[in-house]
């Protein structure tokens, strides 16, 4: 009767429950927890999982060489010359091409975790003065209300400035895909994303303006942005101004303490 139940062999067993637990490391994390499993946290439960399954597999002498009964057939029946033949063409071939694609280089960047955003220091020292970057505000955005044609003008002032300085990283349509941005990386960030300007206060624009990417915290690394440090090239006015110029072109409103 015992012949007639399908028995699955004992080395298919082991695996199966090896691939039943993998992908159950995968599944908790992603439903549970919510997120993707870290390559190396899965890599070291799986050293864990495979040897304690091999343990059990292997406790009694039987039972190891049950586990082992499937290969040391299809290395010695000679009933079994095909297969063997076939399988040692192909295992040597698998291994080889999964080597040759790994050597294979690839173009991608490395990926890199940045903070965009980083928390800005509370004062800035720039064209030789030190300001206080939580009561800092742009001298011009006042003119918004009290006299709209000298702000139109300060904003056309600012986009002179624009063109002629920023355009080439951020682009003329103020996207981050000016002529240069293809060669960069980290590339300059598209003003017309909500994820930039518009959720940021005109001191911290000043702050990132004036001092560019050398400016940045240490939090902030890897440090390799390219934006360049403006207070070496711009006055303070074109920098407020460029920044009334951001806001004007996006449509977006700085934030301010008032309206949080
Ligand atoms: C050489 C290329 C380059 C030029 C020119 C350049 N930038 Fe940038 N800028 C970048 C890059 C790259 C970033 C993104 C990395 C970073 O945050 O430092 C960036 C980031 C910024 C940020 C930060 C925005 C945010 O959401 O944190 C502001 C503001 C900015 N640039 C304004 C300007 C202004 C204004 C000018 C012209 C006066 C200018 N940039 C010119 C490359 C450039």
């Amino acid at each position: 009767m015992s012949d007639t139940k399908l028995k699955i062999p004992r080395l298919l067993q082991a695996i199966l429950v090896i691939i039943g637990i993998y992908l159950g490391f995968i599944l908790v994390f992603d439903v549970v927890l919510g997120q993707l499993i870290p390559a190396s946290l899965l890599t070291m439960y799986m050293f864990f999982v495979v040897a304690g399954v091999f343990m059990v597999f292997t406790f009694t002498e039987e039972s190891a060489q049950e586990l082992v009964a499937p290969i040391k057939s299809l290395v010695d029946d000679p009933g079994r010359k095909t297969v063997r033949n076939i399988v040692f063409v192909i295992v040597p071939l698998l291994a080889g091409a999964a080597t040759y694609y790994k050597m294979l280089p690839s173009f991608d960047a490395p990926v890199e975790l940045r903070t965009i955003h980083p928390a800005p220091p509370s004062s800035l020292k720039a064209f030789g003065k030190r300001y206080d970057l939580l009561s800092l505000e742009n001298p011009y955005r006042k003119f918004e209300k009290e006299d709209p044609e000298k702000f139109e003008q300060l904003v056309r002032e600012g986009g002179d400035v624009y063109i002629r300085n920023c355009q080439y990283c951020h682009g003329d349509k103020l996207d981050g895909k000016g002529p240069y941005a293809q060669g960069l990386n980290p590339v300059p960030l598209n003003f017309t994303d909500v994820g930039t300007i518009a959720q940021l206060q005109e001191s911290f624009l000043f702050w990132r303006i004036a001092t560019g990417g050398p400016g940045l915290p240490k939090e902030a690394t890897p440090w390799i942005s390219s934006m360049p440090v403006w207070q070496d090239f711009l006055s303070e006015e074109e920098i407020w101004k460029v920044i009334l110029y951001l806001y004007d072109y996006t449509g977006y409103q700085p934030r301010s303490w008032e309206h949080e």
